[in-house]
């Protein structure tokens, strides 16, 4: 047993518009684009529920609805597809308990900070896990997973990190690293799309989080700051001192599915480890490779 709270809850923030795959996403949100035969949002649930996660809390907006649909019982389809003898193993990543998916709404898409803080009601007095579905996190354990053994040993707040290359520091939350100890390093700053020149670190935040029920209440004064954004990143910053502040290193692949390229790679990948496909890819890509 450990001595902190366990990790019950996870914000999965999905109000974003998704303008980078239009038309793709003009009426589908982009967190249900497959990579294979899964939604994205289903692979950072699976990741959630293998952490031991049981409720989920998306935030969403207008044109959202699928995901939560997604993780509703389907009646009808159940019904026909028990009818035709088929079975329903396909469906259980689907299966949420009743009770367990809350979806709030994000108004006005005024950032992350923003987009978490909607939550607040539903979070409580807890703490809690947030999922960035765009980025997807692939190893034995799971992202999640090895961020709440970790939090049994240290509690606070955590944040899975990786490192980039320099030149793409100004697209993330950078750490200033403090003392190392295995996969933790200890946060002593934390900074949004800061240019390279002025990255304390190329270590830069991967879209997994705990934290602590307080964050909800610095949000609430939180001002704007990068890209005119209310950013999870200042609000966290703000944390540092309080409460004990680490960064996990992920051992595992990362895939940046916000990006076009990235979500092929990921589309790749994985079908290069699925048994039921895997010796076809690669024939595919032999050939299209000349
Ligand atoms: C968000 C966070 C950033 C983090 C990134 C990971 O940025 O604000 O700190 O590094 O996700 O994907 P966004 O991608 O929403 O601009």
């Amino acid at each position: 047993m450990s001595a902190h709270k366990p990790i019950k809850k996870a914000v999965f923030p999905v109000a974003g518009l998704g303008t980078r795959f239009l038309p793709a996403t003009k009426a589908i949100p982009k967190e249900m684009l497959p990579i294979i035969d899964r939604p994205l949002i289903q692979y950072a649930v699976d990741e959630a529920r293998e952490a031991g996660i049981e409720q989920l809390i998306f935030v969403t907006g207008r044109g959202k609805t699928a995901i939560v649909e997604h993780f509703d019982m389907a009646f009808e389809l159940e019904t026909t597809m028990k009818d035709r003898a088929k079975t329903l193993e396909v469906l259980e990543p689907t299966r949420i308990q009743p009770g367990n998916l809350v979806a709030v709404r994000q108004q006005v898409p005024l950032g992350l900070g923003h987009a978490i803080w909607c939550a607040r009601a539903i979070v409580g007095d807890e703490p809690f896990a947030i999922f960035l579905p765009d980025e997807l996190m692939i190893g034995k354990p799971g992202c999640m997973k090895q961020m709440v053994e970790a939090y049994n040993e240290v509690g606070g707040n955590l944040i899975s990190v990786l490192e980039v290359p320099e030149e793409e520091v100004s697209s993330y939350g950078v750490i200033d690293p403090g003392a190392r100890n295995g996969s933790l390093t200890e946060v002593r700053g934390l900074v949004e799309k800061p240019k390279r020149e002025d990255a304390p670190s190329n270590l830069i935040i991967s879209g997994r989080y705990i934290l602590q029920p307080e964050v909800m209440r610095v949000l609430e004064g939180q001002q704007k700051g990068a890209g005119g954004e209310i950013q999870l990143t200042d609000a966290m910053a703000r944390m540092i001192g309080t409460q004990p502040f680490h960064a996990v290193t992920f051992a595992g692949r990362r895939y940046d599915c916000g990006s076009k390229v990235g979500f092929v790679e990921a589309t790749l990948a994985l079908a290069l480890e699925r048994e039921d496909m895997a010796d076809d890819v690669r024939a595919i890509m032999r050939k299209l490779l000349g």
